[in-house]
């Protein structure tokens, strides 16, 4: 079969796997070109199949030579299609991985249910040395159903009023307008169930009593904050409020590991092209006017740039302590939130209109990261070579 891309709104229906190979590839030679990692040896990355988790995996692989665990929630191969682009960067991280003498276990399933906690647990105190010293929380989802079987489903909505802004359509290739309704009060407090900090919180309570924390164990999961502008649809929204639960979680998380030398933290990272954020309305008209203008200012920075800053200079420097802000936040935001980037994004955006929206942002640029998640438009891949589906089939995470 040849594999071409297919998009429904904002959402890639299918992938290419052997342009995923080569898109993880393009991550691993990113972090060979830069400095070491000298960083923990013992990972788990809960969320490690794409986006900031996979990327966060490949710095402290390949920076650090470190052997990791990733959970994540993906599907192989069926009769519909090829399965999802997860699972092939699943695939194509651990065959690397492995390449290079480290061990890389992938564990497909929900990452939000005891049995999964219990599964990762088992394997580590058999088979991986019996400790961790790092967990990232690295989870984007709209549905948790949580340890007592209740199904929690996100919303991303805003509060009180409506708001109303540009959004790109990916299918068509044109501008149209969005609106985010208000959400109720129980709508709010599903989404912070969702995407909040409880299960990070029942995950490091899982494996601290399995006694799997390293002494110095550091744990991290990711947030956003964003510019003004953004705040009525983000942090002022429902995913806003999870993210401050999230916040206050991890200070929380870090009294309780710092009696033994551990750490918890939330990193406030940059917008970036991922399959979640694709998803957030109107978000990606401002991640294409950020993407233009940081790229004209030499600032661009992906899920990769990002990971290996966190890494190599924040979590592990070689000198000093992680630098936090007032809120204890480890912020690799600031490129993005700096008052020049911010008031040339705004003048952008007071441009954009339906017509001109291609060349006022970097949709081209949007576009390429969007298709290069799936395996699409990457250099040195054969497009038109025929996959055998039993080649498919047979490779396995
Ligand atoms: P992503 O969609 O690329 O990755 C999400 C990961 O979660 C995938 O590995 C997926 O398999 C896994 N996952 C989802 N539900 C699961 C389940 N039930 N069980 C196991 N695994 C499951 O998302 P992205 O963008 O990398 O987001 C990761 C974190 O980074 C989120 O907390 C997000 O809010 C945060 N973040 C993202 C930003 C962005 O611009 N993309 C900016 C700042 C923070």
């Amino acid at each position: 079969m040849i594999i071409e891309p297919i998009i429904k709104g904002c959402i890639a229906r299918n992938c290419h796997p052997y342009g995923i190979r080569a898109a993880v590839q393009q991550q691993i030679n990113y972090i060979k070109r830069v400095p070491p990692v000298k960083g923990p040896k013992k990972v788990l990355v809960i969320g490690a199949s794409s986006g900031y988790g996979l990327a966060s995996r490949i710095a402290l692989a390949f920076g650090g030579g470190a052997d990791t665990i990733g959970v994540s929630f993906e599907k192989g191969p069926n009769e519909k299609g090829p399965g999802t682009a997860g699972w092939y960067n699943n695939i194509a991280f651990r065959e690397a991985a492995e390449s290079a003498g480290l061990t890389a276990r992938n564990f497909i399933g929900d990452a939000f249910s005891d049995e999964m906690r219990r599964q990762v647990t088992d394997y580590i105190l058999n088979e991986f040395g019996g400790e961790v010293d790092l967990v990232v929380y690295s989870l984007a989802s709209g549905v948790r159903t949580a340890p007592d079987g209740v199904t929690y489903r996100s919303t991303l909505g805003v509060r009180n009023t409506p708001f109303s802004g540009e959004a790109f359509d990916l299918e068509h290739q044109t501008l149209t307008r969005q609106t985010l309704e208000p959400v109720s009060d129980q709508q709010l407090q599903d989404t912070v169930k969702v995407m909040g900090g409880e299960d990070w919180q029942l995950w490091i309570d899982w494996l601290n009593q399995a006694g799997v924390l390293a002494k110095n164990v550091k744990t991290v999961a990711y947030s956003y904050i964003g510019p003004e502008s953004t705040w009525p649809l983000y942090r002022d929204g429902a995913l806003g409020a999870a993210k401050t639960h999230l916040h206050r979680t991890a200070d929380i998380l870090n009294n309780q590991l710092s009696a033994t030398g551990g750490q918890a933290h939330v990193v406030v990272c940059k917008a970036v092209v991922t399959k979640a954020s694709a998803f957030i309305p109107v978000f990606p008209l401002y991640i294409a006017l950020l993407y233009r203008v940081m790229k004209e200012k030499h600032l661009h920075e992906t899920c990769i740039e990002q990971m290996y800053r966190l890494m190599a200079e924040m979590l592990y420097p070689i000198r000093g302590e992680t630098p936090v802000d007032d809120q204890r936040l480890i912020r690799i935001d600031e490129r993005e939130l700096r008052a020049d980037v911010q008031a040339e994004v705004e003048a952008l955006r007071k441009q954009v209109t339906p017509e001109n929206f291609m060349t006022v942002s970097d949709f081209s640029g949007y576009l390429q990261e969007f298709h290069a998640l799936n395996g699409f438009g990457l250099p040195g891949v054969d497009y038109r070579a025929d996959i055998d589906p039993a080649t498919l089939a047979a490779m396995k995470p």
